[in-house]
């Protein structure tokens, strides 16, 4: 039971009990089974991490910063889902109905669902792009010696925030909960894909694996040139400053968010989009006295025992 309205059930999954729609079970083999290409590059993230801003990113760096080509084809074509489930109809149907999702996403994203995603990149010609928000232990285990993979986290009590908030853009119904009872449904790993610092510790502990590229959603709010370069580097892709500099102007928060391509779905009014604050630190402003309290006891809790600290949370 997840507390806060879904209607669908899940399943614990893997050795960290990761939460996944019961669904998941007639596809994990498969996933789990896909081949890895050496010219693949994934990116992992726990959802709300920066991962279509780290997708967008290592898109363009691989694409020889085509930004005209970029504009043409939405991000979620370019640099598909692996597990994108059959809740999609059912939460981008409400979408479209009330009006916040344009046509062409909606079509896009349904015959995404007709073929799964894992079927279509089966079959994709390379090199492919591959977002996932499923931890490594539930990918290929020949993942990190065969691909590229960058894995992006974020201080949990912001990802907390910022998954309430595309809970309350998505769906009304499926979002009755105030930030109270998504934050009880969080730290007690009850919403799809938590844990959250199992999820992270995973990649950070194969962080010197060459084959993957570990970053933080802060250090790019920090500077995010520098964690250009680092991506350039790992990728073996060389860039003039004078290019970092207009590739991290065009992957600003102002300019991504303006993007129709990359930031597509609003809530009513447009009042919570898809892009929605950009911040670090965010979660100071959402959490009372007591939470901050629950929330530091989480995180020490979780992070006992593990050689993972975040660079907001030591
Ligand atoms: P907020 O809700 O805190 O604003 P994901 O793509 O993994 O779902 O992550 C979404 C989060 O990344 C959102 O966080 C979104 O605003 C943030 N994000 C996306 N692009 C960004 C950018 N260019 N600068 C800062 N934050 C960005």
């Amino acid at each position: 039971k997840c507390l806060i309205g879904y209607t669908k059930p899940f399943v614990k999954c893997g050795r960290n009990g990761y939460v996944m729609p019961a669904a998941f079970r007639t596809y994990a083999e498969t996933i789990y089974n896909l081949e890895v290409r050496p010219d693949d590059i994934w990116v992992i993230t726990f959802p709300r991490s920066g991962t279509t801003w780290t997708q967008e990113m290592v898109w363009l760096i691989e694409n020889d910063l085509d930004f005209k080509a970029a504009k043409e084809k939405p991000l979620y074509a370019r640099f598909p889902m692996l597990e994108t489930t059959t809740q999609i109809p059912r939460v981008a149907f409400e979408l479209i109905k009330a009006n916040f999702m344009n046509l062409a996403y909606f079509q896009g994203l349904s015959n995404a669902v007709r073929n799964p995603s894992w079927k279509t990149i089966a079959e994709a010609p390379s090199p492919r792009f591959i977002k996932t928000h499923l931890p490594l232990s539930l990918l290929p285990p020949k993942l990190l010696s065969t691909a590229k993979v960058i894995y992006v986290a974020r201080d949990p009590r912001d990802v907390a925030v910022s998954y309430y908030y595309l809970h309350k853009m998505i769906s009304k119904s499926l979002m009755r909960a105030n930030f109270c009872h998504f934050w009880e449904a969080f730290r007690r790993d009850l919403l799809p894909w938590t844990p959250i610092v199992a999820h992270t510790n995973e990649a950070w502990e194969k962080r010197h694996n060459p084959n993957l590229h570990f970053m933080f959603y802060e250090d790019m709010i920090k500077d995010l040139p520098k964690e250009i370069r680092a991506v350039c580097k790992f990728l073996d892709r060389k860039y003039s400053a004078e290019k970092i500099d207009q590739l991290a102007g065009y992957l600003s928060f102002d300019s991504l968010r303006k993007n129709k391509n990359v930031n597509n779905t609003t809530g009513k009014n447009g009042d919570v989009q898809f892009l929605r604050k950009g911040e670090a630190g965010g979660w100071k402003t959402h959490f009372d006295d007591k939470m901050k309290l629950q929330a530091e006891e989480f995180l020490s809790l979780r992070l006992r025992g593990l050689n993972l600290s975040y660079p907001s949370f030591p």
